[in-house]
């Protein structure tokens, strides 16, 4: 036997290992979402950040979603920080990855008052300069994306919650017409693009949803080119309106399309098992209630991990929002999602500890891997994952486990200091290996 040693002595490998919990299966394992989705005749999307876009984040936002959002890089304040001068470095990233793994982009955002830049918060325009201003910002960022970009969030956010139009730097100075002529100048710039007004607290049928309705129709009726509302559904746990679907359906029946746009539902921390079950069951109901309705054609989650979550850093004292924790272990919420898109779960949804393995980065002739041990109404006092290597894979080096490979075979058992694994939180251990050829990810069993 061939036996790499790390940390421990021999007899030390295969003793005193007792598992309380087996799950056999990885996430590598179950239907990707995206293929899910399409089967239903819908989109399933995440916001991203461009710079995350390598490795198991990469892996995870190509290979899961057919939609992407930036979730910042479209922004006015991002793309025209100084007047004049612009950088689309980072939203032609994105565009360039998302054409690269055949998916939509959705445009986000033209008008709005947040994460403006300060030239134009600052200055002193009339209101003609200001109107003239957004359409130059309108056709020079639309017409970039030209044929790019399948919708476009024109404008964003334009209501209070009682139904009030907002007081913004837009509404302030250029009236409610802002918005009509929004939409007329992004459709001049790509035509094919579906345009959108974008909101949050507006799931379910409230006043601020109903004056989006109220707006939508007269936009139509006056022959406007709109063509989608977004409902941002910015949740918390336990709290999806029991009118959604009625709501998207009435939307629908106005004749425009519906999206979920920037799903999250964020819970008080820490989480535990029966937070990550409600969580799953807000997911799957939030999701469900989109496939019931034909004209709600995209469901996109606002960050897919724990780790690109926005919610954090806003919400102090809540955070665990999004799909996938933050070693990108899928949470029962991606179970949530998988099973109203007609997928079937083979992870139990509660009371077990999963092992899942993710390349981080990949080289010409060797590879960083991680494997996170996830425990969701179990805990696990000392553990040990196998897999076996399909095409030729090598363990060279471990850290904070101790692995030994024979031939294909790959066992690997917690080092003395982290066998502990409490219910609702994880380990991560890492390796690095050689491959030539192919590096398929491997089946990981816990046990
Ligand atoms: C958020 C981003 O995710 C954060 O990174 C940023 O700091 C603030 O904006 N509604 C929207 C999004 O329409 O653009 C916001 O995105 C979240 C709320």
């Amino acid at each position: 036997m061939r036996s790499l040693r790390l940390g421990l002595p021999l007899a030390a490998l295969f003793t005193g290992v007792a598992l309380l919990f087996t799950a056999p299966t990885a996430h590598a394992a179950d239907t990707p979402l995206r293929d899910l989705a399409a089967a239903q005749g819908k989109v399933i999307g995440t916001a991203v950040t461009g710079s995350k876009l390598t490795g198991t984040y990469g892996d995870l936002a190509g290979g899961q979603f057919s939609s992407l959002t930036p979730g910042n890089a479209m922004k006015w304040g991002t793309v025209e920080p100084t007047q004049g001068t612009f950088n689309w470095t980072e939203a032609d990233q994105i565009v360039a990855f998302a054409q690269a793994h055949d998916q939509q982009v959705r445009g986000h955002t033209l008008v709005w008052h947040s994460q403006n830049p300060g030239w134009l918060t600052n200055g002193t325009w009339t209101s003609a300069q200001l109107g003239s201003l957004l359409q130059n910002h309108i056709s020079t960022e639309v017409g970039r994306y030209k044929g790019e970009i399948a919708a476009w969030d024109v404008v964003n956010e334009p209501f209070n919650e009682d139904g009030s139009y907002r007081s913004t730097i837009w509404y302030n100075g250029l009236g409610s017409d802002y918005i009509a002529n929004a939409l007329t100048w992004a459709h001049a710039a790509d035509p094919a693009a579906k345009l959108y007004i974008n909101d949050y607290n507006v799931e379910g049928v409230n006043a601020k949803s109903t004056a989006l309705y109220n707006l939508v129709k007269s936009l139509k009726a006056a022959g406007v080119p709109i063509d989608g509302v977004g409902l941002q559904a910015h949740l918390i746990l336990g709290q999806v309106p029991a009118t959604l679907q009625q709501n998207i359906q009435r939307f629908a029946d106005l004749g425009v399309d519906v999206a979920i746009t920037e799903l999250d539902v964020r819970m008080a921390l820490p989480s535990d098992s029966t937070k990550l079950a409600q969580q799953k069951a807000d997911f799957k109901s939030v999701v469900a209630a989109c496939v019931a309705v034909s004209r709600c054609v995209n469901v996109t989650v606002w960050g897919f991990t724990d780790s690109d979550s926005w919610v954090d850093s806003t919400f102090p004292g809540y955070g665990a929002a999004t799909p996938y924790d933050a070693n990108y272990a899928p949470k029962p919420a991606y179970h949530g999602i998988a099973e109203a898109l007609g997928g079937t779960t083979t992870t139990p949804p509660t009371g077990a500890c999963t092992a899942a393995y993710a390349v981080s980065s990949q080289w010409n002739t060797g590879f960083t891997g991680q494997v996170t041990i996830s425990c969701s109404g179990a805990s696990l006092t000392s553990w040990k994952v196998n897999w076996t290597y399909g095409a030729g894979q090598q363990i060279t080096q471990a850290w904070n486990a101790t692995c030994t490979q024979s031939g294909a075979s790959v066992s690997c058992a917690n080092a003395s200091y982290n066998g502990t694994v409490a219910d609702g939180s994880s380990v991560t251990f890492g390796f690095n290996a050689s491959w030539t050829g192919s590096n398929p990810v491997p089946t990981v069993t816990l046990g």
